[in-house]
């Protein structure tokens, strides 16, 4: 899992495309890249900026494609390589696990991590007047990339480095990193001392060094099929069409998760529109040593400084709202919302469809009693503030549900391959066809 290079070891398989997927992945994109982003991929993949030197931002974002069960067009299930990345903690994906084992072991925070994928276009933390928009984490605390790249490597439960200067002291171990911070951002790295003001400066670098990195088209390759479905260049099939429609009507999925182009014109769609929202998420009780729910946007130290009127706020307006995150690759990145507490699409659809209609769950009443999801549901963790308007009882038939699941199959990247491999094949996106918005821009957000 933490090993980048696997891929070199793995056995050929039937897949062939599972190969060329990733020659694709590491040569194109790394010849485009600027000397900062070269420097952002070998901090977040260094293994050495962690306490034990064992977890880098890759271990739980990892950049690598793994097995996972993939339906095929017989409807059974075969462990297939992935077609991209999900930018998530493989161990999660493969074992329906929530949370991620940190630096020192056993030592897990209490959220799923959710994708570095598209991360870039969230815009800065702010109160649009009616919502909090923006911002990064589940409760949007680090208001963009820069802010949130400074938080994993002192995270206790995460990288758990000591402080600023004992990540700065493990820098100064590497010649290359020596070289290319006094190249890029004229830090002379050897000499800062402890206390140092430029110690600051050095730390804040790493972080835009990281965001430079997160920025570029490998985290950003608008070439899933909706894309070029989007770009009128190809044609969903009857199920995927179906579900498209439902999705952006009675389902009322694009309410949140937003299929208009995000600059109202010919651009990509993002799949969110940033907000935040208490959907009714049941507690996951197999997070270890089962941590209090968290509270969403309650817990934003934020929220008082950009909202400026904060007394006026009502509870509902925060308590158990988290991130409406972009379902981008969302077939991906199992399992689902901040406590991971879904295992699959259809988990998550049949949850939006009936969880005001099957009776509460009881004795055990969590995802552990055996009714979950088929004959109860478990209440949320924050009941009485949950959106009881967009969702709970949309009345949407098993097959509804079922295109809903094909449709969001449909956000996955690098369509050009999945879509002529494994028995399918579009003529109208032959293998290699570039993203249809390639050159659309990628946010900063950090200044
Ligand atoms: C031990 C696992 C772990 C490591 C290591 C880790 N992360 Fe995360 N990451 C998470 C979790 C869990 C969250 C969600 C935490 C929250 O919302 O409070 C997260 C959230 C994020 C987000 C926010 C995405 C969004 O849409 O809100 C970004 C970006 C991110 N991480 C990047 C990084 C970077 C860069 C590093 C390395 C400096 C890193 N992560 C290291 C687990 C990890
Ligand atoms: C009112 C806004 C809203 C609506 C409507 C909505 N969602 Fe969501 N969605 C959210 C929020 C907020 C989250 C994160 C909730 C959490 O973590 O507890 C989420 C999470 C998800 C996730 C998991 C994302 C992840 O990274 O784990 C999926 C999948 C999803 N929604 C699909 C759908 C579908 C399909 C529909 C329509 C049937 C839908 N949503 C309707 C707000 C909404």
């Amino acid at each position: 899992m933490k090993n980048t290079n696997k891929h070199l070891i793995m056995p050929i398989k039937p897949l062939v495309f599972a190969l060329g997927v990733l020659a694709f992945t590491n040569t194109a994109f790394a010849a485009e890249q600027t000397l900062e982003q070269q420097l952002g991929q070998l901090l977040y993949e260094d293994i050495n900026l962690s306490l034990h030197r064992n977890q880098s931002c890759e271990s739980c974002h990892s950049l690598s494609t793994i097995e996972i069960p993939i339906e095929g067009v017989d409807g059974n299930f075969q462990m297939a390589e992935q077609p991209t990345l999900g930018f998530v903690d493989p161990s999660n994906v493969l074992n329906g696990t929530a949370v991620s084992d940190g630096s020192r072991r056993r030592a897990f925070g209490g959220l799923n991590a959710p994708s570095v994928g598209y991360a870039a276009f969230s815009p800065d933390f702010h109160w649009d007047g009616e919502l909090f928009i923006g911002g990064q984490f589940w409760n949007g605390r680090a208001s963009n990339l820069v802010e949130q790249a400074k938080g994993p490597f002192v995270n206790p439960l995460e990288m758990a480095m000591p402080s600023e200067w004992a990540v700065i002291e493990r820098l100064k171990q590497n010649r290359s990193y020596l070289r290319s911070f006094k190249r890029i951002y004229n830090i002379d790295l050897r000499r800062l001392r402890e206390g140092n003001p430029k110690v600051g400066e050095a730390y804040e670098a790493v972080a835009t060094a990281i965001s430079a990195f997160e920025r570029t088209s490998r985290f950003n390759r608008f070439d899933s099929k909706f894309d070029f479905e989007a770009a009128g260049i190809t044609q969903y099939n009857a199920s995927e069409q179906r579900g498209a429609d439902l999705f952006d009507d009675i389902a009322q999925c694009g309410d949140c998760h937003s299929t208009d182009e995000i600059d109202g014109e010919s651009g990509p769609a993002l799949l969110t529109d940033f907000s935040y929202d208490n959907i009714g998420s049941p507690a996951n009780p197999q997070i270890p040593r089962r941590p209090q729910a968290d509270p969403g946007l309650q817990g934003n130290p934020n929220i008082a400084a950009v909202h400026g009127n904060a007394s006026e706020l009502e509870l509902d307006e925060v308590q158990g709202r988290h991130k409406v995150m972009s379902l981008r690759n969302i077939a991906m990145t199992a399992p689902y919302m901040h406590n991971g507490v879904f295992k699959s699409l259809r988990e998550v659809v049949h949850f939006y469809n009936t969880r005001d209609v099957l009776p509460a769950c009881t004795a055990p009443a969590d995802a552990t009693n055996p009714g979950f999801a088929v004959t109860c549901w478990p209440q949320g963790e924050f009941h009485s503030t949950r959106n009881t308007k967009k969702m709970g009882n949309l009345g949407l038939t098993p097959q509804d549900e079922a295109d809903i699941v094909e449709y969001m199959k449909t956000f996955t990247d690098n369509y050009p391959e999945w879509g002529n491999s494994n028995g399918l094949s579009d003529p109208n996106v032959p293998t290699g066809t570039p993203s249809p918005f390639a050159n659309y821009p990628i946010p900063d957000h950090s200044n």
